[in-house]
């Protein structure tokens, strides 16, 4: 069958590899999409493996439609029946792309009418809706006059993996952290270090990586779980299959710090629910205090953008990070994630490598900056550059 797994923008040949290690066919990646083909096997293991996916969908219909009218009569001729009963809720999602709608989410409001009122047409009754925990969740993708109706056989998306009860400010979307983890090319077998962890969405992306674990072990439920052709004894061979418990010995360290001892607490909350024993070792520590391991390895972090945490100069908290990799980092490959551009050009190296991606809404830049060891780093003009001592961070006046 056809399926088509969705992403965030500059995840998709990522996705791809992912798909291909799980033996998709016929994987093409698009725009925030990657299509495939597979069997019913295939779409549980994808819900279950895929770490930079956000949803996996079954198309049940394409259509080409004139306007509004026309989408709920080309709607209507589906058989709804064949995918929801009156008994569980259901929600429709989507994406529309078309100048036919001055309101986006008219669409999916179409639809969920179309839907109420076959049912109605049908039993006198209809089944309710649920934007919170559906059973049954229908996708729509409108592009111009074209519309993909789906099954989301997720349901809630990808990225809510059941092992985060608790966050600090301004986390990182799992999906998002797998992805930096991926493009990073760190290869799972060597020290990782974020050491502006807050929660620990990193750490724990990293380690569930190194230690072969799916990212969502945790996770209760998806929407597949609701559908008539549910297999239980095929998702729980999968299930049981995947592995569950950590490594006893990685060979290697994985280490998250942060500042806010609050944030690091949450983390080892967030942990405790994950099958990962004590591969992460997290610290409360200004990041210009964090040691880390001989023998190289990749450092990423996601340090305060100024937009939501807004209480530091935030230029000198760029430059002190471009310091402290000067001074400790030799041998690691650093990344930063940021959507400060002017902060970015702070840390005063210059970048090997800069991918564009999205944090949420905000316009990002994922920065590779290789500290070599054993000389000083070149500066971004030329110059060689002295390590410098840091300058701590000052909180701006109330
Ligand atoms: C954008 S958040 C990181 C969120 C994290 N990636 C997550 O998924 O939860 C930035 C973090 O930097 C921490 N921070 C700010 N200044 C710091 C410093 N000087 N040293 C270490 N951590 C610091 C904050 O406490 C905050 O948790």
């Amino acid at each position: 069958m056809q399926l088509v797994a969705k992403t965030l923008f500059g995840l998709e040949e990522i996705l791809q590899k992912e798909l291909e290690n799980l033996g998709a066919q016929n994987i093409k990646a698009g725009n925030r999409v990657v299509t495939f083909e597979g069997d019913k096997e295939l779409m549980y293991r994808c819900n279950l493996w895929l770490r930079t996916a956000i949803a996996v969908l079954t198309p049940i219909a394409e259509f080409r439609f004139r306007d509004e009218k026309d989408l709920y009569r080309q709607y209507s001729k589906l058989d709804f029946s064949k995918y929801l009963t009156l008994d569980k809720t259901f929600a429709v999602k989507g994406a529309v792309h078309s100048k036919l709608f001055n309101y986006t989410q008219f669409p999916m409001l179409v639809l969920k009418d179309a839907i109420a009122d076959q049912f109605r047409d049908k039993y006198n009754e209809r089944p309710s809706v649920d934007t919170e925990r559906p059973q049954v969740v229908f996708d729509v993708y409108i592009s111009e006059n074209n519309c993909v109706v789906s099954l989301n056989s997720s349901g809630a998306p990808l990225f809510q993996r059941g092992y985060r009860r608790n966050t600090g400010e301004a986390p990182l979307n799992e999906v998002v952290a797998a992805g930096l983890l991926y493009l990073s090319g760190w290869d799972a077998k060597s020290n990782f270090i974020d050491v502006f962890c807050g929660s620990g969405t990193l750490p724990i992306e990293a380690a569930l990586m190194a230690n072969g674990i799916p990212s969502n072990i945790a996770r209760k439920g998806y929407a597949f779980q609701n559908w008539a052709d549910y297999d239980e004894v095929l998702w729980n061979k999968i299930y049981d299959e995947a592995p569950k418990v950590p490594k006893r010995n990685l060979g290697f360290r994985i280490i998250g710090s942060d500042i806010d001892g609050d944030v690091i607490l949450k983390a080892r909350e967030n942990i405790k629910t994950l099958p990962l024993g004590k591969t992460i070792e997290f610290e409360v520590k200004d990041f210009n205090d964090v040691v880390v391991p001989e023998g190289g390895g990749t450092l990423i972090s996601n340090p305060p953008y100024g937009e939501r945490l807004a209480e530091y100069e935030i230029g000198d908290l760029y430059q002190n990070i471009g310091n402290y990799f000067k001074r400790n980092l030799a041998g690691y490959t650093c990344w930063i994630m940021s959507s400060n551009f002017d902060a970015l050009k702070r840390i005063e190296l210059k970048p090997s490598k800069k991918i564009q991606l999205f944090n949420g809404s905000l316009d990002c830049d994922f920065r590779r900056f290789d500290i070599f060891k054993g000389s000083l780093v070149e500066h971004k003009y030329g110059a060689p550059m002295q390590p410098r001592e840091p300058k701590r961070y000052k909180k701006k006046e109330e």
